[in-house]
């Protein structure tokens, strides 16, 4: 019994380590999959959008969900997160569940190559360069004239509509 114990408390304590490294590994890391948006970046983002209660906000990548939430709660948009970790995506389908945000916020536990984004008015992400250069031509062919993206940290090569240096977050419009 206390050998079970003990295994167990190892394992508890590597999977907190291995937590807690992967908040500190840089973001294009493989092993960094817990970087996320700061709330005040969350924030800064929707208003440079100027999101409102008509847009229909995509987050490619959508982690716990918090970036999709608040643009529901406080912003009033309806929205739609892609994200391809199962742990992620239901860990962030659980809380909307648990706020009752469930009709304005859908979770698809799917890898953002392979689902439609053409109905999105604003497309947030915040994704390694490698990832938003990969997702240009789509965002090319799929998305509306008008659509806005905002980028948390990294450049899309697109023209740059506005930049907010101080939370580091850009908005380009198609
Ligand atoms: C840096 S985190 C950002 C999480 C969240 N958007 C935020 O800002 O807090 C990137 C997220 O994208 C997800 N992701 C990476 N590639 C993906 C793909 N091809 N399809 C769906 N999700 C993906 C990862 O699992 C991770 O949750």
């Amino acid at each position: 019994m206390g050998f079970v114990i003990l295994d167990l408390f190892l394992v508890l304590t590597i999977i907190f380590l291995l937590l807690v490294l992967s908040m500190i590994w840089p973001p294009d890391s493989p092993w960094a999959p817990w970087w996320r948006t700061g709330d005040r970046q969350i924030r800064e983002s929707l208003k440079l959008a100027k999101v409102t209660k008509k847009d229909t906000v995509y987050e490619l990548g959508s982690g716990d969900g918090r970036f999709l939430i608040i643009a529901a709660k406080e912003f009033g948009a309806r929205g739609v997160g892609i994200e391809i970790d199962p742990l992620r995506a239901f860990i962030s389908t659980l809380m909307i569940y648990i706020i009752r945000l469930q009709d304005k916020i859908i979770i698809k536990k799917k890898n953002f190559f392979d689902v439609d984004i053409s109905k999105a008015t604003v497309v947030f992400v915040y994704l390694v360069p490698k990832a938003l250069a990969r997702l240009l031509p789509k965002f090319k062919k799929e998305l509306k004239k008008g659509t806005r993206i905002v980028s948390y940290r990294y450049e899309i090569n697109l023209p740059l509509k506005k930049y907010d240096k101080e939370n580091n977050i850009r908005l380009y419009v198609l």
